[in-house]
């Protein structure tokens, strides 16, 4: 509404969840049974989840009522042509692959193109896809701006890729590298954005080169809303335009439509090459399904299809993105060091910024998820170095950073939970000395951040 400051949530509530209250005492108990990893805590333990972003959005009545419309075929399903034609409209890719969520787009393109020894280049790639790659025993590589890696620098499109190192890396390398992938929004660099003008150099680049480029689209609706707010020229297009414009400048995709497809479940790969199509379609039968509903039910095909049509609507994503703003201007106007801009669906705190005295092998992330949940049942996760710091050859590094993602869920909280959330991040942020580190007691060799045992120090 034009002449109004406050923006509003552009829906009302149809359906309501209640929450459950815990004191603290029961908070640390709950703590203390799920091994200090908030992956184990029951969800009615947590009052307000910002874990993640994926599959934990509020549907809208009008996917509710699609569901009703699911086509069940095994073969052929209606509700398959209404996906694909959705996906297509928007990507305009030839091949649209359905998947039950990102990550199985990803094991079934990796697999299928592959060897040991190659390189897959993405500004940050994100724990799934950096593990479905060297499962592969190949190299994931990030190459993102050197602003990426700064989180008080601020930037407009800190998700960008280094096109100068993709360059010198193809030119040493070419043959090493089966395709070029570019996450939008950057997740692991802190929910960034990717400029159109930083695509058009990557594919001028993959041109020169001869290579594929692939976006992980998972957020590619707030990705094409910080371009229409901060690129020069792309203020007078809609999201979709934009958006098209990105998916044109790529020969295909990986998706989980937990975050952008407005689902909470499902996801895609697409693609042009019809070698690779084929060769993907055949694993795809061998450990998702049919061709016409990999691994989903034709209602969630029906769900995926509206949401992709609800993401990219502007009040939507202007509240989306202001939300999220909103939470990143309290917290950091209270001295908490957060990466700055905010991120399209994520707060990220610099736990390594405010906890100097946990080194990052004492795990500051860990420290301060935990401590937000004791404080007051906010569940967040750590990006850092128990994320990423354990190499393939079983030895541990420091992460790039230490970082705790604040998630939002799309559509699922108001104003007041997030006023809360500032609240007890605002809590913690005055008691930070108290702080202690952790270790780890237990864990898997691979993504170990979902099922490690900690143990508190001192
Ligand atoms: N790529 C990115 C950038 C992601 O953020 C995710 C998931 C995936 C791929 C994998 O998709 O979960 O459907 O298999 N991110 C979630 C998160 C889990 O919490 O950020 P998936």
């Amino acid at each position: 509404m034009q002449g109004f400051h406050t923006i509003i949530e552009p829906f009302r509530i149809k359906s309501v969840e209640a929450l459950k209250f815990t004191t603290r005492e029961q908070r640390e108990e709950a703590l203390r049974r799920a091994d200090y990893n908030v992956f184990k805590l029951r969800g009615d333990d947590v009052l307000v989840d910002l874990l993640t972003d994926s599959g934990t959005g509020a549907m809208s009545s009008a996917q509710w009522g699609a569901l009703m419309q699911g086509d069940e075929s095994y073969a052929g399903s209606r509700s398959f042509y209404r996906f694909e034609a959705a996906v297509r409209d928007l990507t305009g890719f030839t091949h649209i692959i359905p998947t039950h969520q990102g990550r199985a787009a990803e094991r079934i393109l990796f697999h299928t193109i592959l060897h040991p020894g190659m390189i897959v280049p993405n500004n940050n790639h994100f724990d799934t896809t950096r593990a479905n790659i060297e499962v592969e025993e190949a190299d994931a590589r990030d190459m993102v701006i050197d602003e990426g890696r700064h989180p008080a620098v601020i930037h407009p499109f800190k998700g960008n890729m280094d096109v100068r190192a993709l360059e010198a890396l193809l030119e040493r390398d070419a043959d090493r590298v089966p395709l070029v992938m570019v996450t939008v929004t950057n997740n692991s660099g802190g929910g960034q954005p990717v400029s159109l003008a930083n695509l058009r150099a990557v594919r001028a680049v993959c041109d020169r080169f001869e290579k594929p480029l692939f976006l992980d689209a998972c957020r590619f609706a707030e990705n094409a809303w910080f371009i229409k707010q901060r690129e020069d020229g792309y203020a007078d297009k809609t999201p979709r335009e934009i958006a098209r414009e990105m998916f044109a400048l790529a020969d295909g995709c990986t998706m989980s439509a937990k975050k952008d497809g407005l689902a909470n479940i499902g996801g895609f790969l697409a693609m042009n090459s019809d070698a690779w199509a084929e060769q993907c379609r055949t694993l795809l039968i061998l450990t998702e399904g049919f061709p016409t509903y990999g691994g989903l039910a034709g209602y969630d095909l029906e769900a995926i299809a509206r949401g992709l049509e609800e993401v990219v609507e502007e009040p939507y994503l202007k509240y989306r993105i202001r939300s999220t703003e909103y939470l990143a201007e309290k917290v950091s106007g209270a001295g908490v060091p957060i990466i700055q801009p905010a991120g399209g669906h994520a707060v990220y705190i610099d736990a390594r910024a405010m906890l100097p005295h946990i080194t990052p092998l004492q795990y500051p992330g860990i420290a301060l998820v935990n401590a937000l949940y004791v404080e007051g049942g906010v569940r967040g996760v750590e990006i850092g170095t128990v994320m990423f710091g354990l190499c393939p050859d079983g030895t541990e590094r420091a992460g790039d950073m230490d970082l705790v993602r604040l998630a939002i869920p799309r559509r699922v909280y108001t104003q007041s939970h997030i006023d809360y959330v500032a609240e007890v991040v605002i809590g913690v942020w005055k008691k930070r000395q108290q702080l202690k580190g952790y270790r780890i007691t237990q864990a898997p060799p691979v993504l170990r951040h979902f099922t490690a045992a900690f143990a508190p120090l001192g």
